[in-house]
């Protein structure tokens, strides 16, 4: 699909795999809304590319509207990145016996389940109403976030693993659904990513480093700009649809 004077919004643009996404969208010509709470770095960002800010919580309806209007208006909409995401490590019931807040589970579920349906589904609704792109019907394309802990998710990752598992869960139906207005759905699952979830300065490189070794090959963590070819590779390869795709050096990984 050609991106070339199209819209397309990333949510959690401002850091990470969506800010490395973003760049590679508007390198092929898309005009990129960048729909993050963190205002300063999301500023940052879509002024270097030519695109536009959008403070956006993306469990929030509103919040969702505004990006999904604010992008229709530079460009008919033809892409969404749903890469905002957060975790809470909890055990089940910690060291004390005593169980993990319902309120840390709902949190994050609300935040990178929820919130992923909420951009999609308001995404999808603009895409529907745009003027198909080729033969086929086309409108658009939607990314999702999942993780490998969405598989194999680790101690302390019952929360984060049930959102991951249910955005994987949704990809196969949403595409069915969204199969009728020609707009399609994938979903990515990264491994171990170098990005700033893992905080900055020797102690971060030290414990990067040492995650790296249990990566199957290349022993390292995954870069930002790695998973955005995968981003960018299936919103643009006209057949790719329904899938949830690994993109994790081969890891499996274990309980703790
Ligand atoms: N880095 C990894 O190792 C890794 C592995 C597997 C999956 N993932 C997933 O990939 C996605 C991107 O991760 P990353 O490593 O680039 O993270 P990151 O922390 O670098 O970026 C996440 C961005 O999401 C934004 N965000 C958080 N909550 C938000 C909300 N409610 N509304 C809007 N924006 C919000 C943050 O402000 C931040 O800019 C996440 O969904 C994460 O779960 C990351």
């Amino acid at each position: 699909m050609n991106l070339e004077g199209a819209s397309a919004i990333v949510t959690g643009g401002a850091s990470g795999i969506g800010e490395a996404s973003a760049r590679q969208l508007a390198a092929k010509g898309a005009k990129v809304v960048i729909a993050d709470l963190n205002e300063e770095a999301g500023q940052a960002v879509a002024s270097e590319l030519g695109g536009l800010f959008v403070k956006c919580d993306v469990s929030s309806e509103e919040d969702g509207a505004a990006a999904v209007a604010a992008a229709s208006e530079m460009g008919p909409l033809r892409a969404l990145v749903n890469s905002a995401g957060l975790g809470a490590a909890a055990r089940t019931v910690d060291r004390n016996n005593q169980p993990m807040p319902q309120a840390t589970f709902d949190f994050v579920i609300k935040v990178n389940l929820m919130g992923s349906f909420n951009m999609l589904r308001q995404s999808a609704a603009a895409m529907a109403q745009t003027e198909p792109v080729d033969a086929d019907g086309s409108r658009g394309a939607i990314v999702n976030m999942a993780s490998a802990a969405a598989f194999d998710g680790q101690i302390g990752q019952a929360a984060y693993s049930a959102s991951k598992g249910g955005i994987v869960g949704m990809t196969l139906p949403i595409a069915r659904d969204l199969s009728a207005v020609g707009v399609r759905v994938n979903t990515i699952a990264p491994g171990l990513i170098d990005t700033p979830i893992y905080g900055e300065g020797e102690q971060s490189e030290k414990f990067k480093d040492h995650l790296g070794q249990s990566v199957l090959f290349p022993k390292r963590l995954g870069s930002a700009e790695e998973l955005a070819f995968m981003v960018l590779d299936v919103i643009t390869n006209p057949y790719m649809n329904g899938e949830t795709i690994r993109v994790d050096g081969g890891i499996r990984m274990p309980p703790k």
